[in-house]
């Protein structure tokens, strides 16, 4: 019975991956950082070759950006696996959410309640897809203004690729008092209180045959200190108080 649904969820991601790319596949895969997930993602084969002007534009027109697990989403479910007590019991929202990547890997972590945020109807049916996949429970929005639940944290995987999500930089710090971000497209970000916490080395599933730069992920980390416990942070992070305060832009 749980294969036939599987099944069938593959053949509706197939038809959707269809409008991007006739005769793509949809696969099931486990990450090759943290194999403990598994999604369902285009087959490697379509990828590594050069597209005709048609599919060129059938890709931009239907971009399933989706059918792919990014660096970063792969590098931010890596450091959420691997450092759980940053989402463990929290209100967890992924932003820009593609697969469902990171919002898998923060329901593994122990996360109360996480929803997935993506514009695209086609990564909603992937994240359910995924999330039953991984029998975890995620739950599922288009917009940030779709929102009705208080967030202890915002995750959000590459998507500053497209220069009108920056301003999301600013809402984020409105809407929770911690934010990560994944991208290793930008170098450095520049708005305040993001600091860049660590940098992981890994590539998009399929491989793209990125160039190298593409695979170095920066992890930032904002933090209002506004609404959260201050001293399990302090101990957390290994830094003092005042450095804290200094950080989010308060003072003592
Ligand atoms: C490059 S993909 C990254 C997906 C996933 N986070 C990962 O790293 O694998 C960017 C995703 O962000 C979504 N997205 C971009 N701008 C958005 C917006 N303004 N609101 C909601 N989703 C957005 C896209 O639809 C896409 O699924």
């Amino acid at each position: 019975m749980e294969r036939a649904v599987n099944e069938s969820r593959v053949t509706a991601l197939e038809a959707s991956v269809h409008r991007a790319l006739a005769g793509a596949t949809i696969t099931e895969k486990a990450l090759d950082l943290c194999p403990e997930v598994r999604l369902h993602l285009m087959g490697s084969g379509n990828m590594q070759r050069r597209f005709s002007a048609e599919e060129t534009r059938a890709i931009l027109a239907h971009p399933p950006y989706w059918a792919l697990c990014w660096a970063s989403g792969q590098a931010l479910a890596w450091h959420v696996l691997r450092n759980k007590s940053l989402v463990r019991g929290k209100r967890i929202l992924d932003f820009g959410a593609g697969s469902g990547v990171v919002a898998i890997a923060a329901a593994m972590g122990g996360a109360a309640r996480v929803i997935a945020c993506d514009h695209d109807p086609d990564a909603i049916a992937a994240i359910r897809a995924n999330a039953a996949l991984n029998k975890v429970q995620v739950e599922t929005c288009r917009s940030l203004d779709d929102l009705s639940v208080e967030i202890d944290l915002i995750l959000a995987a590459d998507v500053f690729y497209d220069r009108e999500n920056y301003y999301f930089l600013h809402k984020f710090l409105e809407l929770a008092p911690e934010i990560l971000v994944a991208d290793s497209r930008i170098k450095v970000i520049e708005v305040s209180p993001y600091r860049r916490v660590t940098e992981i080395t890994t590539s998009t599933i399929p491989d793209l045959d990125e160039y190298d730069e593409f695979k170095r992920v920066g992890i930032y980390r904002a933090f209002t200190g506004k609404h959260v416990n201050l001293w399990q942070y302090c101990k957390e992070e290994a830094c003092s108080y005042k450095e804290l305060l200094a950080q989010s832009g308060d003072s003592m």
